[in-house]
């Protein structure tokens, strides 16, 4: 309940928040969600986080997004992120995706907007690791740990304490960079114009009717999942038992 309440009051403020002018839409409701990293020791009722864990950096946006008072012209690219976003690109070419005998379009590196999701779920690079940092941040606030997406029971890791037992466990959103075992990602959807016919036609340009989401005609981690809204479990964008037959026919 008091996350609710924090979450509208926050929502106001956000109205005025207009990344690079783009409109919101429904932008806000990352707030409260596993992917705000503000506030977390007052949400959770547990001092152990912040400034211990990970940097609070004030606003939730930037641990994904260029803060926006960086101007347009800011590019994370430039200091070796990953071009658009706040985020440095993870060691490309060092994952294994999913491969089968009858998979037609064989990908071999994720596309940025995937690379995005990866920073930090596969394990490798701290959550609070991002390219700019907003203006009015002191540097004395920096954590001390600055930990990572994964399980392991060290000083590097959130699995320390989100064991299952101090705290929930992490382990499972670690995807790790090993994504064999994972739906494919990154190739382009296989029911465009002349379609496969195991796959349907998408209702138009950027994907389906129901929000499933193609990138540039390509299926990636957003196609499935909408880190911006919580409505439907694991962020999916269409309740799982509806998801898969978006676009599989069989
Ligand atoms: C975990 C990463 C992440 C965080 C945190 C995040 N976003 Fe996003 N945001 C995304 C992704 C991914 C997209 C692209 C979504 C798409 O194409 O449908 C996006 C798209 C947007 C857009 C473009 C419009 C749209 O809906 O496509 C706006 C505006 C936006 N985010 C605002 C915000 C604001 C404001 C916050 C903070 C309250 C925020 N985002 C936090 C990942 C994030
Ligand atoms: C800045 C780091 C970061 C980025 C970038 C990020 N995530 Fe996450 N994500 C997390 C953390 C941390 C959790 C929650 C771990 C926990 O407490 O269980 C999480 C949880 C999730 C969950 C589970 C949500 C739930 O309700 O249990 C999904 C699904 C997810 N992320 C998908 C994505 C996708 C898709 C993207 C890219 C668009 C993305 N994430 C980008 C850090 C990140
Ligand atoms: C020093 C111990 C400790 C460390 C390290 C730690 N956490 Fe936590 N975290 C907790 C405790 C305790 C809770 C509250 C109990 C729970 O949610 O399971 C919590 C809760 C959370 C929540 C839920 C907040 C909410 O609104 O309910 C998220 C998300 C989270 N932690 C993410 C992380 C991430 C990501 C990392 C690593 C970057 C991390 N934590 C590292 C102890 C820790
Ligand atoms: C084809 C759709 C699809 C794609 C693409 C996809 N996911 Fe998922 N994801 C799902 C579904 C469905 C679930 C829930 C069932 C499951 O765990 O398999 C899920 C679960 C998750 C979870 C939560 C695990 C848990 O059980 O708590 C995370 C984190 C996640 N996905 C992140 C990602 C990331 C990051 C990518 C890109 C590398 C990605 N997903 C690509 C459909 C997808
Ligand atoms: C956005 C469209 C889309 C959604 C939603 C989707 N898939 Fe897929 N799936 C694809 C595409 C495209 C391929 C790759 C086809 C190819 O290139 O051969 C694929 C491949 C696969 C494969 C590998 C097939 C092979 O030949 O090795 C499996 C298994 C699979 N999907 C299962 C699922 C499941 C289970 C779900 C629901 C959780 C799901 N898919 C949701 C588009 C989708």
């Amino acid at each position: 309940m008091i996350r609710r309440r924090g979450q509208a009051a926050a929502k106001g403020v956000l109205c005025a928040l207009l990344l690079g002018g783009m409109t919101v839409a429904d932008a806000g409701t990352i707030l409260g969600t596993k992917h705000d990293f503000t506030g977390l020791n007052q949400r959770a009722g547990v001092v152990a986080m912040s400034t211990v864990a990970f940097s609070d950096l004030g606003s939730s946006c930037v641990y994904c997004h260029i803060p926006p008072e960086k101007g347009e012209e800011a590019d994370s690219a430039e200091l070796g992120g990953n071009p658009g976003w706040n985020r440095y690109l993870p060691a490309t070419g060092a994952y294994d995706l999913y491969d089968s005998p009858t998979l037609d379009n064989k990908v071999k590196t994720p596309s940025p907007i995937s690379l995005l999701c990866l920073s930090c779920h596969d394990g490798t690079m701290a959550v609070d690791m991002t390219v700019f940092k907003p203006n009015g941040w002191r540097s004395s606030e920096d954590a001390a740990l600055h930990l990572r997406l994964n399980g392991a029971d060290d000083l590097m890791s959130c699995g320390k304490c989100h064991d299952g037992r101090a705290a929930h466990k992490i382990a499972i959103k670690h995807l790790d960079t090993d994504l064999t075992n994972d739906h494919p990602i990154s190739m382009t959807y296989a029911g465009l114009t002349h379609g496969d016919p195991d796959f349907r036609r998408p209702d138009g340009p950027y994907g389906f009717d129901n929000g499933v989401k193609l990138y540039d005609q390509k299926v990636e981690c957003a196609t499935c999942h909408n880190v911006h809204n919580p409505d439907i479990t694991l962020l999916l964008r269409t309740r799982a038992d509806h998801l898969c037959e978006t676009c599989h026919i069989k």
